[in-house]
């Protein structure tokens, strides 16, 4: 499928920064899809003023998969233009918007995993899950979507994961040497929550405990911010809160937590 229809959705702000999706990038290479998946096609949905992110999500999942290929998708057609120098066999650049247009060449109907992130910040929570559901239908089966926000440079940044049929998890992702207070990261919730975060909310109770656990855990911070976090998250396991990441990735400082755990009470459709 070739865009031969107007791209679904609006042109943002084009704003991006090197490296800025380090910490999604280092989760998407961490997903079994990617490996077991022969030829993956990934898609930078929204990938900006200059395809950088894109071209650096190429690279972190060609070392994991040498036979991965990246489609970057825009909606801007000038930004698609700037892009255009950088396409490679394996790197492509394709005029689009939510309905994944896959270029021909590609020689496939549907894609193993969708990045797009910053993107639905710019839009109103009401348009999130028809995004979500047009996406959905563009997952090869096994694909997978992450989605979310993180800060100018990547120290903070939250993302929802998806199936073809339904939200999975929300996963946080901190840099722990400068984390203050961890419900900061509320700034940066995916669209769908980024409203919910008040009192009777889950993500509200979840991030009020997890403050909590990181004061009360202040003293290992002479130890190292890593075994602090991993302290919280245990306590956080500990009182029922379904986490279902491992300890390896907590010393990343990244939590992921089921998504009916957290999700808001009513999603605006
Ligand atoms: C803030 S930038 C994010 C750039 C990069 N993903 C990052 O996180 O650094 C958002 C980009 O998404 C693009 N965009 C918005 N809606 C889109 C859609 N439906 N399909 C494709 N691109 C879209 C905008 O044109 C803009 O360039």
């Amino acid at each position: 499928m070739v865009a031969n229809k107007k791209p679904v959705g609006v042109i943002t702000r084009g704003t991006t920064n090197p490296n800025r999706l380090r910490r999604v990038d280092r989760y998407i290479t961490n997903q079994a899809i990617l490996k077991q998946t022969k030829e993956p096609l990934l898609v930078d949905l929204g990938f900006g003023a200059y395809p950088r992110t894109a071209i650096e999500l190429l690279e972190r999942a060609s070392a994991i998969n040498p036979t991965t290929r990246l489609l970057g998708i825009e909606i801007d057609p000038e930004r698609i233009r700037v892009a255009q120098p950088f396409a490679t066999n394996d790197l492509l650049f394709q005029l689009g918007g939510f309905e994944i247009p896959i270029p021909q060449t590609l020689n496939k109907t549907k894609v193993t995993l969708i990045r797009a992130m910053n993107v639905l910040r710019q839009y109103d929570e009401s348009d999130v899950q028809a995004a979500w559901s047009l996406m959905q239908s563009r997952l090869e089966d096994g694909g997978l979507i992450v989605e979310g926000t993180c800060d100018e440079i990547g120290r903070l940044a939250t993302w929802v994961t998806l199936d073809n049929s339904k939200v999975l998890s929300l996963t946080f992702s901190f840099r722990l040497l400068s984390l203050q207070t961890p419900s900061k990261i509320a700034e940066r919730l995916p669209k769908v929550l980024i409203h919910h975060n008040v009192e009777g909310e889950s993500i509200n109770k979840f991030l009020t405990e997890l403050d909590a656990a990181w004061a009360s855990h202040s003293g290992l911070s002479v130890f190292s911010p890593v075994q602090r976090f991993s302290a919280c998250v245990k306590d956080l396991l500990n009182s029922g809160w379904p986490i279902t990441n491992t300890p390896k990735r907590w010393r990343l400082g990244e939590l992921t937590v089921d998504w009916d755990a957290v999700k808001p009470r009513v999603v605006l459709l």
